[in-house]
């Protein structure tokens, strides 16, 4: 969601800006803007839909003169993607220029204090209140203006923020979203992720909730709310430019597929030491693992997907009640969660809300937490007890591939691991499964070279109007995340069942019409899975079945087959959902859809 980008150096702003907000593109908006100071004034500029209109306005921002300035790409909350409503806002004095990305809560009061005060309101945005508040506080110092702002605001908000009284000066203030530095050779940028610095700088500057930054080309002093000037360590980023571009492939969805051997080696090698288990993140002493009696993951979307999976490993192997549970649900739902429980705690972007609210919540409660993250520094990761990275390297397509599998290789990883150290996982199995672990990146090689007819099948399919996933055990919580897939890049209808369940109802609108994808990887549950595939086709149904690839059973069975190589029953998921990725794509992509930033869908949900 939003995106934030701040330039000020000896270069024009402008096109820095575009190509920095031009790599945030992935988060999801729909409206775009740029303001940059220029001799005593600020320029702005704005547009709904893509990025490509503020391009083509500005000549790629060549007709935009100044070099500091701030750039914004807006998903919309209050009020629609309009150009009024796109940031940057500017105060009615044109002194200032804000942009903005979270919710500000308290807008509605500050809103009527401002309009009763005589300011102008000129969209519908909770953003605006911000740029009348620095107006009204200001009388010379941008620093103490953006303080007492700051202390009137409730929520959540990362802000970018020019004054033209200021040259070259830009603020940027985080609490509660996204916002990191980026220190260059006589120019500083601000970004709300890595992925719009990387092309100009590695170190960066992790700013913590409630404090703020003045950056000038030569200088980023940060501050504490007080406003105390503090000592801040700089880090280097290890993500790459190259990894953060699509490198000749048509979408960085597949680019992302395809990478995924690639991704679980990078997740999966490090934590494996002369055939043991080693994991860093992990602070349970023995003692107070042995007094885990509940394992609860929580996360949303995919990574609520991920944590589903996890839950069926992580129970058969450490022989602990564990329940995965939405993050938005958990939140609310005033759990049952003490020093007893581990929660787990999965994210992609570590800055989900409804992820990090719950986190929040169960931490209240005295669980201990740890957070399995792909990207350092994020919220989610510095709130938790323990973080194990996914080292994924950044993911850009909306729809996640290789941020779900390298989530399972952890949750693999920990159970395993959990288990062993329980005593509830002997020796040779221990050996056997940290062997499958390490032979994951192999097996997902193996699963894009087997699916070749996956473009081929996604056309015979791609004009259904709505499809059935249904599986077992392991094959049900891979269903979850084939159907999302599918829903989210090309907005066919689909639901993920548990395969048994069917005939309690829903099997009322299976006929000719369906297309049911059957999961039959989970070889104990086989037979049963064949008898819902015949209860499906008896209906007039036809299936595309996924099954292991010495499963010759399945083709007197299925009308089409997807297949997956051999694998630990536990370790399946991950070579399993491979080819159901890619018939997600090539369906998406026969449909014409706009696969890397589908319609009202953001990679990272800062709102609830
Ligand atoms: C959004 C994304 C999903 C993702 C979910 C959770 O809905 O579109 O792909 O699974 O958020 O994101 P997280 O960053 O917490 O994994």
């Amino acid at each position: 969601m939003c995106g934030i980008v701040g330039f000020t150096g000896t270069q024009q702003a402008a096109p820095v800006l575009l190509t920095g907000l031009k790599r945030l593109e992935y988060r999801g908006y729909d409206s775009a803007g740029i303001a940059v100071q220029h001799e005593g004034k600020i320029l702005t500029e704005k547009c709904s839909g893509y990025l490509e209109n503020l391009n083509r306005i500005t000549d790629n921002g060549k007709n935009v003169p100044g070099f500091c300035g701030i750039g914004h790409t807006r998903w919309a909350t209050h009020g629609a993607p309009t150009v009024t409503n796109a940031h940057p806002h500017v105060s009615n004095d044109g002194h200032f220029a804000v942009v903005h990305n979270g919710i500000i809560e308290n807008y509605a009061l500050l809103r009527a204090e401002l309009m009763e005060k005589g300011f102008v309101f000129h969209s519908e945005t909770d953003t605006e209140v911000v740029v009348h508040l620095l107006d009204l506080y200001y009388t010379g110092s941008l620093k103490q203006a953006v303080m007492k702002t700051v202390a009137r605001l409730e929520g959540s908000y990362a802000l970018g923020v020019v004054c033209d009284e200021h040259p070259g000066e830009l603020i940027a203030v985080k609490s509660a979203s996204p916002l990191i530095l980026g220190v260059g050779a006589g120019e500083n940028f601000f970004a709300s992720d890595v992925t719009a610095l990387i092309g100009h700088t590695r170190t960066v500057i992790y700013l913590e909730d409630g404090e703020f930054a003045s950056l000038t080309p030569e200088k980023i002093t940060v501050y504490d709310c007080g406003g105390r000037e503090l000592q801040k360590p700089l880090s280097r980023v290890m993500w790459n430019t190259e990894a953060a571009e699509k490198g000749g492939y048509e979408h960085f969805m597949l680019k992302e597929i395809m990478e995924q051997p690639r991704a679980l080696k990078a997740t999966i090698e490090p934590r494996v030491k002369n055939g043991e288990i080693v994991l860093e993140g992990f602070q349970l002493s023995d003692e107070e693992l042995q007094g885990i009696n509940q394992i609860v993951i929580t996360a949303c979307g995919s990574a609520y997907h991920a944590g589903y999976v996890g839950r069926y490993i992580m129970e058969e192997l450490c022989r602990i009640p564990v329940r995965a549970e939405l993050a938005s649900e958990l939140r609310y739902s005033n759990p049952i969660i003490n020093e007893h429980t581990l929660v787990i705690v999965i994210s992609q972007s570590g800055e989900t809300a409804d992820t990090i609210a719950a986190l929040k919540e169960c931490k209240a409660r005295g669980a201990r937490t740890l957070a399995i993250v792909n990207v350092v520094g994020s919220t989610v990761a510095k709130l938790a007890d323990s973080v194990l990275y996914t080292w994924a390297g950044p993911e850009i397509a909306v729809a996640t591939t290789k941020g779900y599998t390298t989530q399972i290789a952890i949750l693999d990883l920990l159970a395993v691991y959990m288990g062993h150290r329980l005593g509830r996982v002997e020796e040779g199995r221990y050996a056997a499964l940290v062997e499958g672990i390490c032979a994951l990146p192999e097996r997902c090689q193996r699963a894009i070279d087997l699916n070749t007819q996956a473009a081929a099948l996604a056309e015979a399919f791609h004009d259904k109007p709505s499809l059935f996933y249904i599986g077992r055990n392991l094959d049900y919580a891979v269903c979850m995340e084939a159907s999302l897939k599918l829903k989210e890049i090309s907005y066919i209808h689909s639901e993920a069942y548990a395969a048994g369940e069917l005939k309690h109802g829903t099997i009322a609108l299976i006929d000719e019409e369906q297309l049911v994808v059957a999961l039959a990887c989970h070889r104990p549950l086989f037979e049963k899975l064949i008898s819902n595939v015949k209860e499906v086709k008896a209906r007039g149904a036809q299936v595309l079945a996924v099954a292991q690839e010495s499963e010759r059973r399945i083709f007197a069975e299925a009308d089409q087959v997807l297949l997956v190589p051999e694998c630990d029953a536990l370790l399946l998921p991950i070579p399993e959902i491979i080819p159901l990725q890619l018939f997600a794509y090539y369906v998406a992509k026969f449909n014409g859809c706009d696969i890397d930033k589908p319609k009202n869908l953001a990679k990272s949900v800062t709102v609830e």
